[in-house]
């Protein structure tokens, strides 16, 4: 059983999903994580993410290894745990921008297509539903206004004392929004069989009653 999740940075995707696996004693795949991944790499060897002949050149040095410790992700570049520096702001935009790239895409899709396939999943991330897992079994489509949005970016970053202009992160998250949408390849997309969910005024609860509502059902 796979169940696929996407929307924009920041609606509460990756809450909802990890949260949502632990429930069903499933596996959590954050597929996001392994875009950020691969733009950590170009940014450490100088490569510049919207130059897709040279990203398509490193492609084959990247080491990317998903692990689960106690039930969390855990993402390795070149054997070094890099879960914590992929959450950097800044390897937000880097990460949007080189996921434009076919290659790279091809070369994370065929990763997440064998977890999918190998265990029961919650994925979550931009395509899923339309590309990555177009026949599973549960599709949601969870999104939020930009300035809710904005908000809780700006609280997390807050938590882990990283402080950003919350004007500076409202305007980062549209641009995200319009990158990740309007890109050639797979771009995001709410599919006409996915569940849409609004979650501006919802508890993180209130969502997981309702998806949950839905796969019981
Ligand atoms: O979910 P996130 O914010 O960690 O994702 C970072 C970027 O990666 C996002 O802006 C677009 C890209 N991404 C993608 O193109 N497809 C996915 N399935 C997941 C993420």
């Amino acid at each position: 059983m796979n169940i696929a999740i996407d929307g924009p940075s920041g609606a509460g995707k990756s809450t909802i999903a990890k949260e949502l696996a632990k429930r069903l004693n499933i596996t959590y795949l954050d597929t996001g994580a392994m875009y950020r991944t691969v733009a950590l790499k170009a940014l450490l060897i100088g490569v510049d993410v919207n130059d897709a002949e040279a990203v398509e050149k490193m492609l084959p040095s990247v080491d990317l290894d998903i692990k689960y410790i106690d039930g969390v992700q855990h993402v390795y570049l070149d054997g070094n745990d890099v879960s914590k520096e992929i959450r950097e702001h800044r390897m937000s935009k880097a990460a949007s921008d080189i996921s434009r790239i076919p290659a790279v895409r091809l070369k994370l899709v065929d990763m997440q297509r064998a977890l999918a396939a190998k265990y029961d999943c919650v994925l979550d991330g931009r395509d899923i539903t339309s590309y990555v897992l177009p026949d599973a079994e549960y599709k949601f489509f969870i999104t939020a206004s930009p300035e809710v949005r904005a908000k809780r970016r700006f609280d997390e970053l807050a938590a882990k004392g990283e402080t950003i202009d919350f004007s500076v992160l409202l305007e980062d998250i549209k641009k995200r929004d319009y990158n990740d949408s309007h890109r050639d390849f797979a771009p995001l997309t709410r599919t006409a069989d996915s569940t849409y969910i609004d979650t501006s005024d919802m508890t993180i609860e209130q969502v997981l009653q309702k998806v949950l509502s839905y796969i019981e059902e």
